[in-house]
């Protein structure tokens, strides 16, 4: 997956999946439940760290992403969170500047002490080969998250944006100068690889998006790149649709990750090739199996063959995903 991301073409392409640690596991239920709550499961290192080397060591992918999620950062800048069953994270809606002003980034280096011996650990059981990924989420994806407390259409996010812009920009801000300490201390700590995921990207404008989705994620690759130039930096603008030929040409950015609707061939034709491309298997297929995952795994991996490529899922690995179905995915992949 190194050798993808630093600009070579490897066939067959490597492969890990969003999500590829979670609830279709039974042996990451198990886990859950010793730790009671998602939270203490993310913020225990030694759990963490077997969450993370779960899917490797049942499936053998290519590279493992830290157990952990996106909110946590935020909550380490002080903000209260809560998960609710199957809803995800909530926090109280931020809706003022004085609770911007008031988030914290004196507390990072404390809150990311778990975090940053779970990678430690994890590294340490890897099998030499499989990358470990870091990541955080995009500030946008993020704020959608703060302003409007949980999931759903983020109405009083993209309020927000139009008619308070200033005040969004301010969180934005914030969050996209947290987000760089965030990811270089996990590539310190022994993350090869680091993703942001703007989940959320998508709901945004042309204009909108320019400022809230690639300005700041071009901050923080910026400063990515002149503290750790050696680490790549995956970005995943979900649902970004034609907008991703301006987010590929961020400064620095080695390669994005295309969603379900992302037509390969087309991506290809609007990315230059020195952006290695991740996708962008649709989840539902692999929940379903059979011959049309085999024909859509080898649709993808064929459409982008001939340049880098790393194989992965449009989206999340759904709880309901057969466990067959998986490792018959590595197998496809193994097989072309
Ligand atoms: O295996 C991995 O991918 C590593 C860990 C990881 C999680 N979340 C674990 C998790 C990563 C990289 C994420 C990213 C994340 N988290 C995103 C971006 C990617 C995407 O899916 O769009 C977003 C938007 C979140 C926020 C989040 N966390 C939501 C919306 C939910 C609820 C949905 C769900 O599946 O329950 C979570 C919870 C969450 N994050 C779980 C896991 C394994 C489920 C927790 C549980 O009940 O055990």
């Amino acid at each position: 997956m190194l050798r993808v991301l630093s600009g070579d073409d490897v066939w067959p392409p490597p492969v890990w999946l969003m999500r590829q640690a979670g609830r279709y596991l039974p042996e990451y239920r198990a886990l859950r439940e010793r730790a009671g709550d998602f939270l203490t499961l993310c913020t225990t290192p030694d759990l963490a760290a077997e969450a993370t080397l779960q899917p490797v060591r049942r499936f053998g992918f290519d590279a493992a992403i830290l157990f952990s999620d996106i909110p946590l950062l935020p909550w380490a800048l002080g903000r209260t969170l809560a998960y609710q069953e199957g809803k995800g994270p909530i926090f109280r809606p931020l809706r003022e500047r004085r609770e911007v002003e008031a988030l914290d980034q004196s507390r990072l280096s404390e809150a990311m002490v778990p975090v940053l011996e779970t990678i430690r650990l994890v590294r340490a059981a890897l099998p030499a080969g499989v990358a470990l990924i870091g990541f955080g989420g995009a500030p946008f994806t993020l704020a959608c998250y703060l302003v409007d407390g949980g999931s759903g259409e983020f109405l009083a996010t993209r309020r927000m944006a139009r008619e308070n812009p200033a005040l969004l920009s301010a969180l934005i801000d914030r969050l996209a100068e947290a987000t760089i300490p965030w990811l270089a201390a996990q590539a310190e700590a022994g993350a090869e690889a680091l993703m942001l995921f703007d989940s959320w990207a998508g709901l945004l404008p042309p204009k909108l998006f320019r400022s809230f989705v690639i300005a700041p994620t071009a901050r923080i690759v910026a400063a990515m790149k002149r503290r750790l130039p050696e680490i790549p930096v995956i970005g995943f603008p979900r649902l970004a649709g034609l907008m991703i030929m301006a987010y590929a040409a961020i400064p620095g950015l080695d390669a994005v990750g295309l969603d379900t609707v992302a037509d390969p061939g087309i991506a290809a034709s609007l990315v230059p090739a020195r952006v290695a491309l991740q996708g962008n298997l649709d989840p539902l297929a692999l929940l379903a199996g059979g011959a049309g995952l085999a024909e859509e795994v080898r649709g993808i991996a064929l459409a982008l063959r001939g340049r880098p490529h790393i194989f992965n899922l449009g989206h999340g690995v759904l709880p309901e995903t057969p466990l067959s179905h998986v490792a018959d995915l590595v197998g496809l992949l193994h097989g072309l």
